[in-house]
Parts: structure tokens; C-alpha cells; sequence
């Protein structure tokens, strides 16, 4: 049997080369070898989302992104969460077992309580618990994520074994499966590249777009006159030309060193490397916008699938707990 692949996003909207970089290549190239669910996180959009009303357009948005990049649905189950609600359930059941000391120390909860210290909710503190449910509803063994999420994968793991201690051998300890570009940075060089953060450039901007927001990154910020001579080794935007560029990487930071390009030559170059790479993923994502019906059919299939597994796992966890 294929082993099982899990891994859930949050209905962000338009994806950025982030999420793509560090997670959707994986989802994708993962599809064949292991047996995959992906799952649009809504109701942990809900920690940080004030504007709920902009909810199912982002849930269309990044479908259309999801799908356009490779996803397929006649090989991955996908679906948006809360259209599974037994995952509320096993939520509630697992916080149980989670002492609160392990949650309060996350590293992602201290950010947030700094990000939007007007709205600490509960939700937040539980945030884990509700990924560690995601994942053990399907049984999930590898979890495709960015280098962001490692602290969460950890305390999944803990969570897990902590259960399987108590009422007997459940869950597999979920592994978390990095792609070669597991941190990307934003635009400001320096936080992790992030919708919240605004610092973003999305798969599906239009070519001249895709310029105008690489224009906007810091470089190196030592090199202030364009005969400066550069250090790519911790300019961001060369991070980039390495993924994107990579035949012409090395003669680019050498000539960034000896101050034979400057940083707009290197970014239109970056700009239009980053245009030919996505050009495909944003025709088909053209096409795929003209369906919105297909969209929605694709959804509600993945969570019917979806739900038959969960169904099972929560009847064997309520009958392990003594509630059945
Ligand atoms: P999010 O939009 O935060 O729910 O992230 C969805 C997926 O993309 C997760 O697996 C993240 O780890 C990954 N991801 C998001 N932002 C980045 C980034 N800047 N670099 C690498 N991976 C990222
Ligand atoms: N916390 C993840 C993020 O912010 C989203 C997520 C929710 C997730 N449930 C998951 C990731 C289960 C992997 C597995 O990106």
C-alpha cells in the first residue's frame, strides 16, 4: 500500500512563490509515489482572518493555483477542511491529551500574539492541536511543508505519541518532508515571504506585474552606487536567480561582485526567468477560471473521500478513549 501524504494551507488566495517553492512543488511531485490528501485549512484561517467575507474567494483562488500548478485530482484527495467536520472533533479530543506548557512555547504563537496582539484568541493557542488532527484523521506519515512549520510537525509528533502512549499504538509519528527551497524570503530581504506580511509576489501576477514587484526588493543593502561591488551570497533576489536562473547563476555573481551588472539589470533578468518558468502554470490557470463549476466539483468529490476515512479514524479514537 502507498504510504499516506498530508498536508493542509490556508485559504490565503493567490499563492506566492513561497507557498510554491516550499510546499506546492512538493504536493505535486509527491502525487504518484505516495497516496495524497491536501486540504484547504479554513477554519485556521479563522485565528487571523477578520475579514471572513473574503473566505470563499480566497478558497477559489488558491484552488485555481493548486490546480494549475499539477494537483490532481484523479490522484490527490483535496478539499477544504471544514467541510469535514470530524476534524473538530478530534480536535477537542486531542487537546485533552496536550498539556497547554507545550502549546504556550511554539515559536509561531509568539509571533502572532506580537502580529495582531489585538486578537490573541484561543483558537491560536490551539492552532497545533488543530494541525496535529488534520494530519492524524488520515493516518498521515509525510507531510510536505516549508521550514516554518517544523515546530508544529514537532509537537504533532509529541501529540501523537503522547495519544499512542496512553491508549495504545493509533497514529504514525508524521515526518515532516522539506522541498530544496524550504525558506523563502520576501521582498524585504528579510522576513519569511508572506501574504500578512505584504512582502509577497504571487504565481499569478501578469508578466509586467511580476517585473514591477521584483523591481521592489532590497538587495544587498552594502551595495548603494551601482559601481559597488555586490555580495550575492546574502542578497536575496540571487537566492531567487539560483532557483530560477540556474545556468546563468554563477556568471551573474560573479559580475555582481566585479560590479559588471547592477541590481535592476540582475532583477529584470530574475523577472523575466521567473515570467518563462510560470508561463505554463498561468495558462493553465487561465482556462481553469473560465470553470468555477469544475472548481467546486473537485472540492465537494475530495471532501465525500475525504470524510469516509476520517469517519473510520475517529470511531477507532472515541472507542480507544472509552467513549463508545
Ligand atoms: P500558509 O500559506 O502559511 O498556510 O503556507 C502554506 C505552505 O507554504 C506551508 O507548507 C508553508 O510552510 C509554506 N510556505 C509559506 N510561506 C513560505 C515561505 N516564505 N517559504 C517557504 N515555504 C513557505
Ligand atoms: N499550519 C500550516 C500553515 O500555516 C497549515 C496547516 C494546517 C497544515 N494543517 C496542516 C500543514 C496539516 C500541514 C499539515 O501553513
Amino acid at each position: 500500500m502507498k504510504r499516506r501524504v498530508f498536508s493542509g494551507s490556508r485559504p490565503t488566495g493567490r499563492q506566492h512563490l513561497g507557498n510554491y517553492l516550499g510546499a506546492i512543488q512538493n504536493y505535486v511531485n509527491l502525487q504518484d509515489e505516495y497516496a495524497c490528501i491536501y486540504c484547504i485549512v479554513d477554519v485556521h484561517a479563522l485565528t487571523s482572518l477578520e475579514d471572513t467575507g473574503s473566505l470563499q474567494k480566497n478558497i477559489y483562488d488558491m484552488m485555481l493555483d493548486w490546480l494549475a500548478a499539477g494537483l490532481d485530482p484523479r490522484k490527490s484527495i483535496l478539499f477544504v477542511q471544514s467541510r469535514v467536520p470530524e476534524v473538530m472533533e478530534l480536535h477537542t479530543l486531542l487537546s485533552m491529551v496536550t498539556p497547554l506548557s507545550w502549546l504556550l512555547r511554539v515559536p509561531t504563537f509568539k509571533e502572532k500574539v506580537k502580529l495582531q496582539p489585538h486578537n490573541v484568541n484561543y483558537g491560536l493557542v490551539g492552532y497545533p492541536v488543530l494541525m496535529t488532527a488534520d494530519i492524524v484523521l488520515y493516518k498521515g506519515e509525510v507531510v510536505p511543508v516549508g521550514e516554518d512549520q517544523l515546530p508544529h510537525l514537532e509537537l504533532a509528533r509529541e501529540i501523537a505519541r503522547r495519544f499512542n502512549n496512553l491508549f495504545g499504538q493509533t497514529f504514525p509519528e508524521p515526518e515532516a518532508k522539506l522541498t530544496s527551497f524550504p525558506l523563502v524570503l520576501g521582498l524585504d530581504g528579510k522576513e519569511k515571504m508572506s501574504k500578512q506580511l505584504g512582502n509577497d509576489i504571487e504565481l499569478a501576477l501578469s508578466p509586467q506585474e511580476t517585473i514591477e514587484r521584483v523591481m521592489t526588493a532590497v538587495t544587498d543593502p552594502a551595495r548603494r552606487y551601482r559601481d559597488d561591488p555586490g555580495h550575492p551570497e546574502i542578497c536575496n533576489i540571487y537566492q531567487l536567480q539560483r532557483y530560477f536562473n540556474p545556468l546563468q547563476s554563477d556568471s551573474i555573481a560573479e559580475q555582481c561582485r566585479s560590479a559588471n551588472i547592477g541590481c535592476v539589470d540582475c532583477k529584470t533578468l530574475l523577472a523575466e526567468e521567473i515570467n518563462s518558468t510560470l508561463g505554463p502554470f498561468r495558462e493553465r490557470r487561465a482556462v481553469l477560471a473560465t470553470k468555477p463549476q469544475y472548481v467546486a466539483e473537485v472540492l465537494a468529490d475530495g471532501a465525500e473521500r475525504a470524510r469516509v476515512i476520517a469517519r473510520e479514524t475517529l470511531r477507532e479514537v472515541k472507542q480507544k478513549m472509552g467513549l463508545l
